[in-house]
């Protein structure tokens, strides 16, 4: 790790880890081992959510490598998000504090509004009749308060578009130190890249390989990415995530497997070159995870998925 890239400078002067574990769809059962194997291979961030329904198993896998004294808690950079039916202002510091109690940790790095959605308290699912207008002032003023606390070294949001970050940074006594959003070769997000850049917020790219499998994308078959892999002697994963860290983006790989886990970490010895880099432009736009359960022609605030997304969709 040797070429400047290892690191991001947030808002608040801390640093971001470019290369974090995600953990979405990391099966309880799996997500422990996945955990420990990264911070042995020498991940030190790891992405994590609420919703996700693991943070209680990557709690005791920390606890066990902070014991085992392979890693202190200091070199760790943990985000977690507030889903949303906790977005009531009394109700995002019990939030947070389930998610600290379960992931057995005194603060967290990073935590972030998982959505630009709100769902009744009471709901357990994710279905449009849970659906209710969202106050994100309100609810960013009680992030703020866990930022005045301790208790969330930084706080951010996901999910939002350039108008929503916009409309948020407005009012924010503290200004969002992270938009966590979809980014990948297949989806650059560069008006929104853009806009972060100039306001000082870092942009971080989940599903950085396309989610293969749960999203069914080919965007690791995609012909430019395999024609740079080939020219560098590298896979496609690790040109999509190099991609992503010479863009300036943190990149969220998931994987619960020890050899893609060690794979998607080899991103740093090396880089893209300028000629190869610009091919990237070529490649054709899809934002592939919409946010279908959170539009609806009457039952949410957000009718169409342009109002969703602002227009970039
Ligand atoms: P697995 O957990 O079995 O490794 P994303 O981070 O874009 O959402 O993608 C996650 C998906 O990509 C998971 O299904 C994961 O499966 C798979 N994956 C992770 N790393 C690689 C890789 N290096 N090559 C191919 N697929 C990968």
């Amino acid at each position: 790790m040797a070429n400047g890239f290892e690191s991001f400078v947030l808002n608040t002067g801390a640093k971001i880890p470019s290369l974090g574990l995600g953990t979405w769809q990391a099966d309880p059962g799996l997500v422990g081992q996945a955990i420990a194997a990264a911070v042995k291979i020498g991940y030190r961030h790891i992405d994590c959510a609420q919703i996700y329904g693991n943070e209680k198993e990557i709690g005791v896998v920390l606890k066990n490598l902070f014991e085992e004294g392979v890693v202190k808690r200091e070199e760790l950079f943990i985000t977690s998000k507030l889903w949303c039916k906790d977005h009531a202002p009394e109700d995002v510091p019990e939030a947070l504090n389930r998610t600290l109690s379960d992931l057995q940790l005194d603060y967290v790095n990073l935590y972030l509004i998982h959505w630009p959605v709100r769902l009744k308290k009471e709901s357990s699912t994710l279905s449009c009749e849970n659906l209710i207008p969202t106050d994100i002032p309100s609810t960013w003023r009680a992030l703020e308060a866990l930022f005045d606390s301790g208790k969330a070294r930084a706080i951010g949001v996901s999910n939002f578009s350039t108008k929503k970050l916009g409309d948020l940074l407005k009012i924010a006594r503290i200004p969002p130190a992270v938009n966590q959003v979809e980014c990948h070769p297949s989806w650059q997000q560069n008006k929104l890249r853009e806009f972060c850049k100039s306001k000082g917020v870092h942009l971080s790219g989940y599903s950085p390989l396309g989610s293969p499998s749960s999203l069914k994308s080919d965007i690791l078959k995609h012909p430019i990415l395999n024609m740079v892999a080939k020219e560098l002697g590298k896979t496609p994963a690790q040109v999509a995530l190099r991609w992503g860290i010479q863009m300036g983006q943190s990149v969220l790989p998931k994987s619960t497997n020890e050899g893609r886990i060690r794979e998607n970490f080899k991103v740093f010895d090396w880089s893209i070159p300028d000629e190869l880099f610009t091919k990237f432009s070529e490649i054709e736009q899809a934002r592939l995870l919409k946010g279908a359960s959170f539009v609806h022609e009457t039952l949410s605030e957000y009718k169409t998925f342009e109002e969703l997304w602002d227009g970039e969709i």
